[in-house]
């Protein structure tokens, strides 16, 4: 088993998933905690994350240097590679910033042992290593940081600037695995999900309770609804609360999932004035997203109070949602997701999310093995808040309107293409900007809209997709044309990180 020690990186949890993806256990454990817990365990080896503070800060978390002398194998990704370089009398200074794709080019050893001497790496650090501990050698580079890859064979101990965990480092599972294997013994063997384990899980948890299940169409719920329907059968009540944020089409999509699909008693709430109302004047992301959460709770809870048993309430909510959530003790919070982060601390329900500790791509899979079609497991996600949360500023329902027609105008166009199986997500965003447009020969001062396409897998990182030309420019003159009041189109070509998919 490996010991992970958290500072606090959003793709601290990466990490056991690729390990458990090779067949490795591993704990997580909080930095301070280590050294006692490390002595305890039976561990091969131990991981330091990336995390969000710079080693110098006061109050950055740390380790005890006694860590480094006790014989085992130490991997180091971003923050704890600094950590550990400064611990052993090396220097981090700010400088060098790195957000984003970089090529890593290994040294003559091609210690890794990749197929090829450069590739693509995530980088996401501030602060760089300008002087390297005594006795480590160099190992990888980047065009801008000389010590992207460090070692003491002898000492077992290992740098990586880089993080190998993010699916968007080319070789990232290959490196995992060269340290599960080579540096900590590990034995390497496939690892099977389990959706039998996690409903007998659920069978015992609610035992001879009702569950209320937040549906919404997507992939999530409807996984996480589909193994609870499994596990205790038509005591599960699925609610679908019609926000009036959802796309063209969700309505029919849940009463189909949950007739065909799911024996249950499903139950649609309108609330779409509600919602609205809710939002009148609200600017902030934060206080939008927390709105929507309360809202959302409340409704659920009414629904509750029509069934004496019902006393849990089940979500989709995946590990992603977590952990951008601020999901442990050293992680920062990205974004309060609305059904984590952004949850009333007075809820009466009590929480079940079978799906919690899955990525978006295990819980595809999860839902594939268990017997959900194809169109439900590869649809492309839709947030909960939904276009509320991609009109920056106040949700109007001019607004609304605007971003339902240029977002369906996206999809329209990326499916017409051919391509919108081979996008992670694409849609429409009111930027909140505002440009000139001469339209039939008059001044028209109006809203931007940005449109957004990318690749990913688990949601972690992502890279913006390279729609053709000619399906750009389609967009573009569709919704300058159709969409009232919009000036201009501009395509987003940011990577996550450094920037999230949505833009709130
Ligand atoms: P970000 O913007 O956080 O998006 O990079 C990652 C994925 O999560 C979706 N998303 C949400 N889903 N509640 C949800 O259920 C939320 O509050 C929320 N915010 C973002 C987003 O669409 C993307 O797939």
């Amino acid at each position: 088993m490996i010991l992970i020690l958290d500072f606090g990186s959003q793709t601290a949890h990466l990490i056991g998933r690729r390990l458990r993806q090779l067949g490795i256990t591993s704990e997580y454990v909080n930095p301070e905690e280590a050294l006692e817990k490390v002595k305890l365990g039976n561990y091969t080896g131990m991981i330091f994350s990336g995390g969000p503070a710079s080693v110098y800060e006061e109050g950055a978390p740390t380790v005890e240097k006694e860590i480094f002398e006790l014989g085992l194998p130490i991997m180091a990704i971003c923050y704890g590679t600094q950590l550990m370089a400064q611990l052993l009398g090396g220097k981090v200074e700010s400088g060098s910033k790195e957000y984003g794709p970089e090529t890593f080019t290994v040294g003559q050893d091609n210690v890794f042992k990749l197929p090829q001497k450069s590739s693509k790496v995530i980088m996401s650090h501030g602060d760089t290593i300008t002087i390297l501990p005594e006795s480590f050698e160099v190992i990888g580079t980047t065009s801008s940081v000389p010590f992207a890859a460090f070692q003491n064979v002898e000492r077992k101990l290992y740098g990586l600037l880089f993080h190998p965990e993010v699916d968007h480092t080319e070789f990232g599972l290959e490196i995992m695995r060269y340290f599960g294997e080579k540096v900590f013994g590990e034995e390497v063997k496939p690892f099977l999900l389990d959706p039998k384990k996690i409903t007998q899980d659920i069978k015992e948890t609610v035992g001879n309770k009702k569950v209320i299940c937040a549906v919404s169409g997507g992939v999530d719920s409807t996984v996480a609804a589909f193994l609870i329907g499994k596990a205790i059968g038509k005591r599960l009540i699925p609610v679908y609360v019609d926000s009036g944020f959802m796309r063209e089409g969700t309505t029919d999509a849940v009463k189909y999932i949950f007739t065909k699909l799911v024996e249950a008693d499903l139950v649609i709430v309108d609330a779409k004035k509600r919602f609205l109302d809710a939002l009148k004047g609200v600017e902030d992301p934060e206080i939008k997203r927390k709105t929507i959460g309360k809202l959302y709770i409340d409704i659920f809870q009414e629904q509750a109070n029509k069934h004496e048993e019902a006393t849990f309430l089940a979500q989709g909510t995946i590990y992603s949602d977590v952990i951008e959530s601020k999901g442990s003790k050293h992680a920062s919070k990205i974004k309060s997701h609305h059904n984590v982060g952004g949850l009333p601390a007075d809820m009466k329900l009590t929480l079940l999310e079978p799906v919690r500790n899955y990525y978006k791509d295990e819980v595809r899979e999860l839902g594939r093995i268990s017997g959900l079609p194809e169109e439900v497991v590869m649809q492309q996600p839709f947030p909960g808040p939904g276009y509320a949360i991609r009109i920056r500023g106040e949700v109007t329902q001019p607004r609304l309107d605007q971003v339902k027609q240029a977002d369906q105008i996206v999809i329209e166009e990326v499916k017409r293409a051919g391509l919108y199986e081979q996008v992670f997500q694409c849609f429409a965003v009111m930027s909140g900007a505002f440009s000139t447009a001469v339209k039939g020969d008059g001044r028209s001062f109006a809203e931007v809209v940005a449109v957004r396409a990318y690749e990913s897998k688990d949601i972690m990182t992502s890279q913006w997709a390279q729609l053709p030309y000619e399906v750009l420019q389609r967009i573009s003159s569709r919704i300058v044309n159709e969409v009232p009041n919009v000036s201009r189109v501009v395509y987003d070509i940011t990577t996550k990180p450094p920037a999230t998919m949505e833009w709130e």
